[in-house]
């Protein structure tokens, strides 16, 4: 895939984010691990705006080539940096999500699909001042083990090995965090217990739910779920 191509599908994830009701205007960013470092979305820029050459590349070590970057720029450093396992960090202000994590309350598993983020929850982040580096200590830290997170009073990442894969899980938070809250209506739910969820976990690596290809030589499920 040329570079800029690759910086188009960025935009049209973003674009499709807004689309699909997990963004609202500027905010939010996704970046992608290259060979350099990594591309990301630059700060304040409306994305039905942006062209190619605003996508930013970063080097590690945050010396910039381009547009400002996201002011988050150290989250989805820290996070590339510290998880070899994902190549996608996607971050928005989906409403439901963010509904929950103004009262910072994680996401308990009142339902299975809580394991598409890789735990018996989905934890929330304690709240800090978007763009610091105490925000990206506190997302590693509630990221620890999973592939999302709800951030204190401001919003979710959801981490993917592609952008089809972070998209289609940012989204499924989304959906989780919309059906607690409506749980909640009815008092506290049950949760499934973790021997059940080791199980679900286990389950769902087996059948690609949500999770990479199959192993070689598996016949179960061909297309992982986010396909
Ligand atoms: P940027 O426009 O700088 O990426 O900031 C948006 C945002 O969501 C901050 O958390």
């Amino acid at each position: 895939m040329t570079d800029t191509t690759l910086r188009r599908q960025i935009i049209d994830t973003c674009c499709r984010m807004n689309d699909l009701g997990l963004n609202q205007g500027t905010a939010g960013n996704i970046s992608v691990r290259v060979a350099e470092g990594f591309l990301i979305t630059p700060s304040s820029l409306a994305y039905d705006c942006m062209t190619p050459d605003d996508i930013v590349l970063m080097e590690f070590s945050g010396t910039y080539h381009g547009r400002r970057p996201s002011s988050e720029w150290r989250f989805h450093r820290d996070i590339l940096a510290q998880r070899p396992d994902v190549d996608v960090v996607l971050h928005c202000h989906s409403v439901h999500a963010t509904a929950l994590a103004c009262q910072h309350r994680p996401i308990p598993a009142f339902h299975y699909m809580v394991g598409v983020a890789g735990g018996t929850t989905i934890r929330c982040a304690d709240y800090a001042t978007f763009g610091t580096q105490a925000l990206s200590d506190a997302a590693l830290t509630a990221l620890d083990g999973r592939l999302a997170c709800l951030l204190g009073q401001h919003g979710q990442i959801s981490l993917g090995t592609t952008l089809d894969h972070a998209l289609w899980l940012a989204k499924e938070v989304e959906t989780l965090a919309q059906l607690y809250l409506l749980a909640l209506t009815l008092g506290e739910p049950p949760v499934l217990d973790d021997a059940e969820m080791a199980c679900v976990i286990g389950q769902m690596k087996r059948m690609s739910y949500g999770y990479g290809p199959e192993p070689e030589g598996s016949v179960d499920i061909a297309r992982p779920a986010w396909q």
